[in-house]
């Protein structure tokens, strides 16, 4: 096979805790759907792969906040996320996830091989430890200054504001974001991966050899990068939840999951080629193949310089041939935050805005943050449905079906001696499947997408033009308006081609309006064959695209003001409110009034203390990590709130029948919640 013929894109693992919103949709997802659906409909052999990034500190603090497993929380927003992209048309071929057994097979297969190869450097340096949590700070578990750009908000490994990443040491005044203790050092042992030794290999592939067919975006930040000095980089991490490091005296660590999720790629991959029939190795070890990775501006260190070192180091694998980052959209002049909730949810646009995917797809590509940050406000995103995608493309193609049905009954005319006009639009019809390409070829979605619209606008003028109207004149030359319909006939079926990549969902209803055969393709748009052959019967015109009403706009508008509100009066740091949950389900818990009997600190431990508690039902042990909050001697005889029929755990070797709740301020103080007044023991709470 050669060159060109045979592409793997990936896009971006979306991290697994929480759901997607416009700025991912807009960053990545869409540009590399179009991308893919437009190779695939140039006949080429396409592998679009993706899966959700299942590791991490993120997963794991949002998991103990809502009191859930790390899995539990992975598998709620697997789903969600995978039903988004496929509402949305994301075509991937496979969307896998980190968590499966073929990955974690994969990556610790791939960190073997470079362990023993000898490319890692094993080295125990001291990290930072919160003593009262008990655990190493990686990556999110700590918040500081950012060392480069002073970001007082900076994570362990990565500063958001500059997109700089550093080991969590390199912060300054760092804070525990468990505990927020200031942290000590303690000794641990990791693997590391000597990126200054690939410093120079960097600087030739990426900074010199593709200073120009490269974004400027991307060249720019590595080569910032390699000027500041590249420097080993743990891929370990002293963490619970990952892939466990697959070599003796590494218990209790994990990959950084940083050196799992882009190896999710390639396990994506073996999983869809194992499916499918296929050999995974073509779409990774071919030279022939090309590589492309859609990602935001955020992953750009990891993707043009952490991965490739990796695959580099494995020595087998293709590299990209292209790294097209993306930069950030914002929302109404503000940054998109999950944890302001300042966002468009996937999941609700829908539900506002049923079988309008295409329209956000639209706005989300002619507004891409390609060279620059962009904004998405609801008003532009109003504008441009009501004065490009309804009076521009949906008006000319309903004219064009409409006047068929009217004038024919629905069969496209024999053209009778077509004039110079007619033949100048046909040939320039021919010139779109190139100009549309050439751009995608380069990236450019924005262009590309233009370049659609420039082509359905064309047909509204070509209809409109004065005196040519065939609604004025089928009466008197009624020959002309069979050359002219079509015409239009012909640019409306090239219009339901070359729109597939852009708007999945519109393509596929225009092309069964016309009744178009699945063998009218790309290249046939190119062609000198007519699209849609005088004689042929196309259907009744249903509408592509409706009106957006004021009214919808300002309901948008009205809830973020009330996200805006609730922002500003509520502690910023203060937990934001869990997902609905159902009545049934809150009934299913079993709350009643229990009585501390004996309370006694567990030995070797910070935390935890052993109670005994009458629950009115009986007399039990439990369990909880409060002895940092209240003394032992201070506990008996205090009432407390206890889910009894919770599930018994072992805690440090001991079996804890229920749970005391608690409330936890954003510092981590904790306090019981207890009843006010006297009241019998095993008294229900609901
Ligand atoms: O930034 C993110 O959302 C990451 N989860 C992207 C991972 S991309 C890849 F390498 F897996
Ligand atoms: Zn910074």
């Amino acid at each position: 096979m050669s060159k060109q013929q045979r592409f793997t894109i990936t896009a971006a693992l979306p991290y697994t805790n929480g759901p997607v919103h416009i700025g991912h949709l807009a960053g990545v997802y869409v540009p590399a759907d179009i991308y893919a659906r437009y190779l695939r409909l140039k006949g080429k052999d396409v592998a679009f792969i993706c899966g959700s990034d299942e590791h991490g500190v993120p997963i794991t603090i949002k998991a103990k906040k809502e009191g859930i497993s790390p899995q539990e929380l992975v598998d709620r927003y697997h789903t969600m996320i995978g039903d988004s992209f496929e509402e949305f048309g994301i075509s991937f071929d496979n969307y896998s996830r980190t968590s499966a057994p073929i990955h974690h097979e994969t990556a610790s297969a791939f960190f073997t091989q470079l362990y023993h190869d000898g490319k890692f450097v094993e080295k125990v340096t001291e990290q930072l430890y919160d003593a009262q949590a008990d655990q190493f700070l990686a990556d999110r578990f700590v918040v500081g200054t950012c060392p480069k750009c002073g970001n007082p908000e900076s994570y362990g490994d990565q500063c958001e504001k500059c997109g700089t990443s550093h080991n969590a040491t390199d912060l300054i005044n760092p804070k525990s974001a468990i505990t927020g203790n200031q942290p000590q050092l303690k000794e641990t042992k990791h693997w590391f991966l000597p990126l200054d030794e690939y410093s120079e290999w960097l600087n030739q592939w990426i900074v010199e050899d593709h200073a120009t067919d490269w974004k400027s975006n991307v060249v720019g930040q590595v080569k910032s990068w390699i000027t500041d000095g590249l420097h080993p980089r743990a891929v370990t991490r002293d963490l619970d939840w990952g892939i466990p490091v697959p070599v003796k005296g590494a218990e209790g660590k994990v990959l950084y999951v940083w050196f799992d999720a882009p190896i999710g790629y390639i396990s994506a991959t073996k999983e869809w080629a194992a499916r499918e029939n296929k050999n995974w190795e073509d779409y990774w070890k071919d030279e022939d193949t090309s590589l492309v990775h859609f990602i935001g501006k955020d992953n750009i260190v990891f993707h043009c310089i952490i991965f490739p070192a990796m695959l580099k180091a494995h020595g087998d694998f293709i590299l990209p041939e292209n790294v097209p980052a993306n930069e950030f959209l914002n929302l109404e002049d503000d940054k998109i935050s999950t944890s302001r909730n300042w966002a468009v949810w996937l999941h609700e646009y829908l539900q506002d805005f049923p079988g309008q995917q295409d329209v956000l797809r639209y706005v989300l590509t002619a507004n891409a943050p390609e060279t620059k940050d962009n904004n998405f406000t609801w008003k532009d995103f109003q504008a441009r449905n009501n004065n490009e995608l309804v009076a521009n493309l949906g008006n000319f193609v309903n004219r064009v079906v409409v006047l068929t049905n009217k004038y024919y009954g629905g069969v496209v005319p024999q053209p009778t001696g077509l004039e110079p006009r007619d033949k100048e639009l046909l040939e320039k019809i021919k010139t779109y499947p190139g100009n549309i390409g050439g751009s995608l070829e380069r990236y450019r979605f924005r262009e590309s997408l233009a370049e659609l619209m420039h082509l359905s606008s064309l047909g509204n003028r070509y209809i409109a033009e004065e005196g040519l109207e065939p609604w004025k004149l089928v009466k008197t030359d009624p020959e002309k308006v069979q050359n002219i319909m079509y015409v239009c006939l012909q640019l409306t079926a090239a219009l339901a081609v070359l729109s597939e990549p852009f708007l999945p969902h519109t393509s596929k209803k225009l092309r069964h309006i016309l009744g178009l055969s699945d063998s009218v393709s790309w290249e046939t748009v190119e062609s000198e064959k007519a699209l849609l052959a005088a004689g042929h019967q196309v259907q009744k015109s249903q509408l592509l695209f409706s009106k957006i009403e004021d009214e919808q706009i300002q309901a948008q508008l009205d809830k973020l003001a009330t996200t805006k509100a609730n922002n500003t009066t509520q502690n910023p740091k203060l937990m934001p409110q869990k997902d609905e949950t159902q009545y049934d389900d809150f009934m299913k818990m079993d709350l009643r009034v229990g009585e501390i009997l004996t309370a006694e600190k567990m030995p070797k431990t910070d935390k935890l203390m052993v109670m005994t508690v009458d629950t009115g039902i009986d007399k039990r042990t439990i369990v909880s990590g409060i002895a940092q909050h209240y003394k032992a001697e201070d506990l008996v005889g205090r009432k407390v709130t206890v889910l009894v029929n919770l599930a018994p755990r072992k805690l440090r070797g001991v079996e804890s029948q229920g749970m005391i709740l608690l409330a936890e301020d954003p510092e981590g103080k904790l306090v019981f919640v207890n009843p006010d007044d006297e009241i019998l023991n095993g008294a229900t709470i609901a």
